[in-house]
């Protein structure tokens, strides 16, 4: 039988390397050409890319699709159809769930509910805390580990939570055999609560404004960071090191990489775009607003990384919860959950700093694509549109101006801690192995659509830039 074949035409095709005007050629589940324009060869449909921009599919390994045990705050389908709509083609979601994804037998469990739900390409980050299941989990495909140093309650469970230097060095050698990635949320637990404690000392309120001061000082995430590179030094271990965003993290980084240490490094939007004014008009769902935000070094040193591949992805933290779940971090922000939705509108937010200058648009692409899918070791299958490659795609209309609502969303809880701002720019089409999943507004995939990523073991592999871009030059700040 032959494949059927799909020509979108007349786009502009944006990758980690540059800007090309070419029509792309699909084949079934394939890229099979990059056209020219003029290019005669017909196919058995079109689509009309005109003025618009071609990307490969949105890669994220950062996703909390709440299932099992949390389904009221979001679920494989929810999730997936708000990834969808954002223009992403694979997620990796985050083991934080009831029960903990930590053995062989939940992992399956996991696994049989999604093949069932999820309409992109995913893959699960197990939690490595019972030793004996890591060599288990691995053999049984896990696409790799996660684990937590924050912790106090749920989302930051004490079940997923490493920081004994002890315990982590055990952990870290035992993936280190199994050759798949580490994801680490860094964090210097006792530091913080008695910071947090020390500011309510002096008088100010113990408050979602104080916590998400002292939750985002520099020393809280680079003693951690500090700890983890010097375990990793001694094992090899492939880390990669979550919602970066702490100047001092960012230099112990750098330094590793430049040493060959294999770490690669992600930041989340949040942490750099959530300001303190929207603390005082959102309350809760704003968080971390306000400490990073303030401060211009700080940003820039977000940038710098980011423009140089320091930085080498940004993920969503895609942390649904539901707005009644936020109140109690209003009461207690010692106990209560934060995190936010952001699938919808990561790529519009990220195309506004393109816009506003911050960031160049081949940069934005690498860490939203060729980066993850290097990291996982899937590319150039994922994150890139060559013959052979997955025809993954999202088409973007970069002049679409809109404004992300409360109320008009696909993921369950609904909200966007963006609310009300103006945006350019948004994903209109999005293409799965050669299948549209999203267009005009609308999902066109059945549920269970997505294929399951398998962790691939790979040689401990530097992330430093060169070796991830090499027909990239960086070009120095002004
Ligand atoms: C995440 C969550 O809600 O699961 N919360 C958050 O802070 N975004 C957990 C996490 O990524 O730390
Ligand atoms: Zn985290
Ligand atoms: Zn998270």
């Amino acid at each position: 039988m032959t494949e059927t074949t799909t020509r979108i035409r007349g786009g502009t095709i944006h990758t980690s390397s540059g800007e090309l005007n070419a029509d792309l050629l699909i084949s079934g589940e394939k890229v099979a050409a990059l056209l020219d324009p003029a290019n005669p060869v017909s196919a058995d449909r079109e689509i009309d890319a005109q003025g618009k921009w071609v990307l490969p599919g949105l890669i994220d390994l950062h996703a909390h699709t709440r299932s099992p045990g949390y389904e009221q705050k979001e679920d494989f389908l929810t999730a997936s159809r708000a990834a969808a709509a954002g223009g992403y083609t694979t997620f990796v979601d985050m083991p934080n769930v009831e029960p903990p994804t930590v053995t062989v037998e939940l992992f399956e469990e996991k696994r049989a509910v999604a093949n069932e739900l999820c309409i992109v390409d995913w893959g699960h980050f197990v939690g490595p805390t019972q030793l004996e299941e890591i060599p288990k989990l691995a053999k049984a495909g896990a696409t790799g580990f996660k684990f937590f140093q924050v912790t106090g309650g749920y989302p930051h469970d004490p079940r997923l939570a490493i920081a004994d230097p002890a315990r982590l060095l055990e952990t870290f050698e035992a993936i280190a055999e199994t050759g798949l990635l580490c994801v680490v949320h860094p964090f210097a637990q006792t530091l913080f609560e008695s910071l947090y404690h020390r500011e309510v000392a002096k008088g100010r309120p113990g408050d979602i404004f104080t916590f998400s001061d002292v939750y985002t000082r520099d020393i809280v995430w680079r003693l951690a960071v500090a700890i983890l590179l010097e375990v990793q030094r001694e094992t090899g271990m492939r880390m990669q090191v979550v919602h970066t965003h702490a100047p001092g993290s960012l230099r112990l980084l750098a330094q590793a990489k430049a040493d060959g240490v294999p770490v690669t490094v992600a930041t989340d939007p949040k942490y750099f775009h959530l300001r303190e004014e929207d603390i005082r008009s959102q309350g809760a769902r704003a968080i971390p607003g306000g400490a990073v935000t303030t401060n211009p070094d700080r940003m820039a040193a977000i940038w710098e990384g980011l423009d140089s591949g320091v930085i080498d992805i940004i993920d969503s933290d895609h942390a649904p919860h539901l707005l009644e779940d936020l109140t109690l971090m209003e009461e207690d922000p010692l106990i209560g959950p934060f995190g936010s939705p952001h699938y919808e509108h990561l790529l519009s937010l990220m195309l506004s700093d393109v816009q506003a200058g911050n960031l160049r648009l081949n940069r934005l692409v690498h860490a939203l694509t060729e980066a993850p899918a290097r990291i996982l070791g899937l590319y150039p299958r994922k994150g890139a549109l060559q013959p052979g490659s997955d025809a993954d795609v999202v088409i973007v209309d970069p002049d679409l101006a809109y404004q992300p609502l409360d109320g008009q969303m696909e993921c369950k809880s609904n909200w966007t801690p963006y609310h009300g701002r103006d945006f350019v720019g948004k994903p209109i089409l999005t293409m799965l192995r050669g299948k549209v999943i999203f267009s005009d507004g609308e999902i066109t995939a059945e549920p269970g659509y997505g294929r399951y990523i398998a962790g691939v073991p790979q040689e401990p592999a530097p992330g430093r830039p060169s070796d991830m871009h090499p027909g990239l030059h960086l070009r120095p700040r002004s």
